[in-house]
């Protein structure tokens, strides 16, 4: 059975970069309280014209080229989203039809925060089924254009951002790399928490003035609840791929956490016992980014030239469902 690599990896953000400050202009906010409740600095919020689709496109054309492949070796597209461009179809087609034209499959992941995670499980599965054998994963969202900005959304509009990553995925006959397991969870009751209320199938119609005036097409996130639950599953579920695995946090050469709040990567990092040198946090640069943070950092730490043959990287996720989860691979 084959297994799946990472071949390459890209990221996009948005041209325009907001400051804490800048935010301050536009609601009661202070570059002190965002810096010190959740460590963000400053975060990229779309232009007009710049869509999910098109940093997904440029995300995409550089995990190509990471990956020393063409438009034309890509199988299938899996594209993690939870603000596509328009409410159907999903995004997928657009990449599909941007940068492959073949009629190749596109399918949307609707797993909000664990996007990336939820969409590398399907990528990996149609690999070792033998299905495809090249696959563009993506975690593209576009959060700016969905929030509050103003006091009375400070609480999310100081935190999510725009943004997109990108890997290709390929088969590989090597045992000893690449992806090794997943573990993944969703809990509806749950879902109220952190969601976006409308436009909605169950309303007739789906959005209307009156539910424009009540802000119910805004993210909204019962904050204190989140964190409570993301700081307990992130680092339980880390414990449970990894025992799956037999292995240990200590074998951890790189943990991706979520980009959430620095405060949970940190609370994270401790309760796993890791050193933090072994987590990546970029989230002063980029704010939340949704399904996008995984493979932003994961570019990054890439580009970097943090990864070495062999190492084990573990990525890890909770947000809106709730759903949660981690993926583990072996690097090369
Ligand atoms: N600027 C200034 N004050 C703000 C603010 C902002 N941007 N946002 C909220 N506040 C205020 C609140 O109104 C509240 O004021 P009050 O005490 O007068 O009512 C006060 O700050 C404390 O709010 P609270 O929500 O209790 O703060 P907190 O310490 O829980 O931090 C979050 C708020 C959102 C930073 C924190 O709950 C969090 O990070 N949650 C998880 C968010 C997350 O990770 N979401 C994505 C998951 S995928």
């Amino acid at each position: 059975m084959p297994t799946s690599t990472i071949l390459g990896t890209g990221m996009a953000v948005p041209d325009r970069i907001v400051t804490n400050d800048e935010l301050s202009t536009m609601m009661d906010t202070s570059d002190e309280w965002i810096r010190t409740r959740t460590g963000i600095e400053q975060r990229h919020w779309v232009s007009p014209g710049e869509t999910g689709a098109s940093l997904a496109l440029t995300a995409s054309t550089r995990a190509l080229d990471a990956a020393g492949v063409t438009p034309d070796d890509i199988d299938a597209i899996v594209y993690a989203t939870s603000t596509p461009d328009h409410f159907a179809p999903g995004n997928g087609v657009y990449l599909q039809q941007q940068l492959v034209g073949r009629p190749i499959p596109a399918l949307d992941v609707r797993a909000q925060c664990s996007g990336f995670i939820y969409g590398l499980s399907v990528a990996d599965a149609w690999i070792r089924a033998g299905q495809y054998r090249r696959i563009l994963l993506v975690g593209c969202e576009v959060q700016s254009t969905g929030m509050d900005i103003s006091t009375a959304g400070r609480d999310t509009a100081v935190i999510f951002a725009d943004g997109a990553g990108a890997v290709v995925l390929g088969a590989s006959d090597r045992a000893d790399r690449g992806v090794l397991g997943f573990d993944l969870h969703s809990d509806g009751s749950q879902a109220e928490r952190l969601w976006v209320d409308a436009p909605g199938s169950m309303y007739h119609p789906r959005i209307s003035q009156e539910m424009v005036a009540e802000g119910r097409h805004f993210l909204s996130m019962e904050g204190r609840e989140v964190f409570r639950n993301a700081v307990v599953k992130m680092p339980e579920s880390v414990n449970t791929l990894l025992a799956a695995l037999q292995r240990s946090p200590a074998d951890i050469a790189l943990l991706l956490p979520h980009q959430a709040n620095l405060r949970i990567s940190e609370m994270v990092q401790k309760s796993l016992g890791l050193e933090p040198g072994q987590v990546y946090n970029n989230i002063q640069r980029y704010g939340n980014t949704t399904a996008a943070t995984i493979p932003i950092a994961l570019d990054e730490c890439v580009r970097a030239g943090r990864l070495r043959e062999g190492d084990l990287v573990v990525m890890t996720a909770f947000g809106s469902g709730f759903m949660w989860g981690s993926a583990a691979l072996l690097w090369g």
